[in-house]
């Protein structure tokens, strides 16, 4: 695997890369690093249907508020490189903060409406940070293919938009949850929380159970859904609700009900860990 820092070495490995697959496909995959098994689905699924794989790991500072993570996010360089070495990567870039954002830059993706849903009505500017890092990051790497995780639901469909709305030539890719055993999604942040605060986490994934469950029991009235999984999430007092809401995929607008699909999706804080989780209800069949 080769390791790059500077666009200028990215884009003419990325050049030799499609030289050397007579043109073949080049598959991408955007991290923050502190890689997981959810990392390494999205560049599995790239492996499978491209030629060549291409991860970058960038912490993007400009997705991150004031009072947020930012410092602490755990950066795992090291073992990052290991893994995907390991799973047969072919270019890995890693800039750094000033090559992404050279002194005075000052040109931002702001993909208007969708971004002030979901997360990101509790973290403004957050959305602003994502897609600008993520436009600059297909404008050097210039893939055919990008994946991305189903966990981050609205950067799905806040990215979707922007893919459409600039005329990327790219198709952008989501593969689902990956979840541990007891059903907590993996997550890069979960590695913050205390054994007590991993238990209590795990009342994110029943509330979207409780909602599946009802679901498969035909009831599809959106605020009957969510006052059954509000009753899960309040078994954990400690854990704080930021959202808990169904909503249309793609413009992430709240929905009366979910014959026609939905997304299911919460945040909470447990401990001082912002933790988010969501199921897709799939449009229900009428006879
Ligand atoms: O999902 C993430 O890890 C980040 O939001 C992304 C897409 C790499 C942009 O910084």
């Amino acid at each position: 695997m080769r390791i790059v820092t500077t666009i200028a070495e990215a884009r003419a490995a990325v050049r030799a890369l499609r030289d050397g697959n007579q043109a073949g496909s080049i598959g991408f995959v955007p991290t923050m690093g502190a890689l997981h098994a959810g990392h390494m689905s999205l560049v599995c699924a790239a492996r499978g249907q491209c030629d060549a794989v291409v991860v970058s790991i960038f912490v993007n500072p400009t997705q991150f508020g004031p009072n947020e993570d930012f410092a602490k996010y755990p950066r795992t360089f090291e073992q990052d490189c290991a893994l995907l070495e390991s799973e047969g990567v072919d270019l890995l870039f890693a800039p750094s903060a000033d090559e992404m954002y050279p002194l005075g830059a000052s040109t931002f993706v702001d993909v208007e409406g969708v971004s002030d849903r979901l997360d990101g009505l509790s973290r403004p500017g957050h959305f602003r940070g994502v897609s600008t890092v993520v436009a600059k990051l297909f404008h050097v790497l210039a893939p055919d293919k990008a994946f991305f995780g189903q966990k981050d639901a609205a950067q799905v469909a806040v990215l979707r938009k922007m893919v459409r709305d600039l005329h990327f030539s790219l198709e952008l890719l989501v593969c689902p949850i990956k979840r541990e055993a007891d059903g907590l999604a993996m997550s890069s942040r979960n590695r913050y929380l205390s054994p007590e605060e991993r238990r209590r986490a795990l009342v994110l994934s029943k509330a979207l159970w409780r909602v599946e469950e009802l679901v498969s029991e035909n009831v599809v009235a959106a605020p009957a859904l969510i006052d059954a999984a509000l009753a899960v999430l309040a078994g954990e007092p400690e854990v704080r609700v930021d959202y808990c809401k169904i909503v249309d995929p793609e413009t992430l607008e709240e929905v009366a009900d979910v014959r026609k699909g939905a997304l299911a999706a919460v945040a909470a804080v447990v401990g001082t860990t912002r933790l988010i989780d969501n199921t897709v209800i799939a449009p229900l069949v009428t006879a």
